[in-house]
């Protein structure tokens, strides 16, 4: 039986920190699909087809990793491609309450996967995607933080 999970999020852009959790992922499950929601309660700064071309270059020829889109509710994501798993990461403590809360509204309408907490190498634990957005916005370096 192949193991699939889903790592659902906004990837306003790909960011190492999301990378090295997905390869963390590759150790545990057979198949990983990066799922971009199209719902997000943001309003993303890169088009939809910019972040999946992110993430297609930057996963380009890793083996079991697919890139793909998502609308709606996660959960009915999750049923449609058979996934047994939902991946986060966990940077810190002021992730977790978030996390948490939505990792149980998720079990709450699917109670048939679980969610799977994983933490990035502590050079990514302060890094978001916003944060990559500023600094560039405003001329800083952010090379070893994005693909
Ligand atoms: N490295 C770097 N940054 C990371 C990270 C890591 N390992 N893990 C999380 N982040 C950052 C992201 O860059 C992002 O930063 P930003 O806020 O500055 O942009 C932030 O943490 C969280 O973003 P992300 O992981 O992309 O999640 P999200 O909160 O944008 O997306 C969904 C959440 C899409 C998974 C959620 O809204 C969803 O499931 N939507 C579908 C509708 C649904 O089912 N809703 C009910 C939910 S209970």
């Amino acid at each position: 039986m192949i193991r699939t999970a889903i790592y659902p999020g906004s990837f306003d852009p790909v960011t190492n920190g999301h990378l090295d959790i997905i390869h963390r992922g590759k150790h545990l499950f057979d198949r990983i699909i990066v799922a971009v929601s199209k719902d997000s309660h943001k309003s993303p700064y890169f088009s939809l087809e910019e972040r999946l071309s992110f993430l297609r270059t930057a996963l380009k020829g890793t083996p079991g990793i697919g890139v793909d889109t998502f609308s709606g509710l996660l959960t009915n994501y999750v049923k449609i491609q058979k996934a047994c798993a939902v991946i986060r990461g966990l940077r810190a403590v002021s992730d977790f309450e978030y996390e948490f809360q939505m990792a149980l509204m998720n079990r709450r309408q699917n109670t048939r996967f679980e969610t799977v907490f994983l933490m990035p190498d502590e050079r990514y634990t302060y890094l978001s995607s916003s944060l990559v957005r500023e600094i560039s916005r405003l001329g800083g370096h952010v090379r070893g933080l994005v693909p």
